[in-house]
């Protein structure tokens, strides 16, 4: 896939978690002027949302070419090519440090959650927005199982933890963080349309290319399609956010 489209599956996913971002600021009681740091930034795709709020944005991400595409907001926000694990920054020196579908990426999300509350002050506020728990996704009907399974295994070939949504709660009180807060993403669907389909299609295409044949794919999509458009699917993929404070 190219970066581009990487950037508009990062986009498309912001949209499912944007509600739950505006309840968390509020709950954390983000104020324009307050500093942020975005940890696993990616392309960039939350930084308009985040700037729009009157928030002085830093960026972090390990891969290069994500940074490089983040630096292209025309806002120039400073973006950090490093690990999440070992941050190049000074201890609290932001107000709130977030993650938005980064945990899960992670070969030690202990030691991340750890290193965004050195770097946070004291009051301020770390927050993993989204974090899926694959391991206990409901798919309906079979070709939906189906598709699920091979999407697991996909993912876990491309290295993420797919149980990491029931440990978050676990790793935030652990790292010491106070009031920690830990709650599910709700799920809410209208009549299925086929915009919905190929958006999501597009994800899981991506997913399954490196597991099944192209042929296998198609025929797939075909199956799904139907069984989406008959109003047969309910897919859905817990996801977790907590928060706590420094
Ligand atoms: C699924 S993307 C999410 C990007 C962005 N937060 C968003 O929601 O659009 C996960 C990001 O985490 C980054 N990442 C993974 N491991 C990391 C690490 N150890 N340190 C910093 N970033 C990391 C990846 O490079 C990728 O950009």
């Amino acid at each position: 896939m190219k970066i581009s489209d990487w950037h508009d599956r990062f986009i498309l996913q912001s949209f499912w978690t944007r509600d739950l971002r505006n309840f968390i600021f509020g709950k954390v009681g983000a104020q324009p002027g307050q500093s942020l740091l975005d940890v696993g930034v990616g392309t960039g795709a939350l930084l308009n949302e985040y700037l729009g709020r009157g928030l002085h944005v830093t960026g972090l991400d390990i891969d290069l070419e994500n940074c490089q595409f983040a630096h292209l907001h025309q806002a120039k926000p400073p973006i950090f090519n490093a690990d999440a694990h070992r941050m190049p920054f000074q201890a609290h020196q932001f107000d709130l440090a977030v993650a938005h579908y980064v945990l899960l990426w992670v070969h030690n999300p202990s030691q991340v959650v750890a290193e965004m509350a050195r770097v946070t002050k004291p009051g301020g506020y770390v927050v993993a927005f989204a974090e899926p728990d694959y391991h206990s996704r409901i798919d309906y009907p079979q070709i939906f199982q189906d598709i699920g399974k091979i999407q697991n295994r996909s993912l876990a070939f491309q290295g993420i933890d797919l149980s990491m949504g029931r440990k978050l709660g676990h790793i935030f009180r652990a790292t010491g963080l106070k009031d920690v807060r830990l709650g599910l993403l709700a799920g809410q669907w209208r009549y299925p349309e086929k915009d919905d389909f190929d958006h999501e299609w597009d994800i899981i295409a991506f997913d399954l290319g490196g597991m099944v044949p192209i042929d296998e794919i198609i025929a797939l999509r075909e199956r799904a399609l139907k069984s989406w458009l008959d109003g047969e699917a309910t897919v859905f993929i817990p996801t977790f956010y907590a928060y706590g404070m420094v």
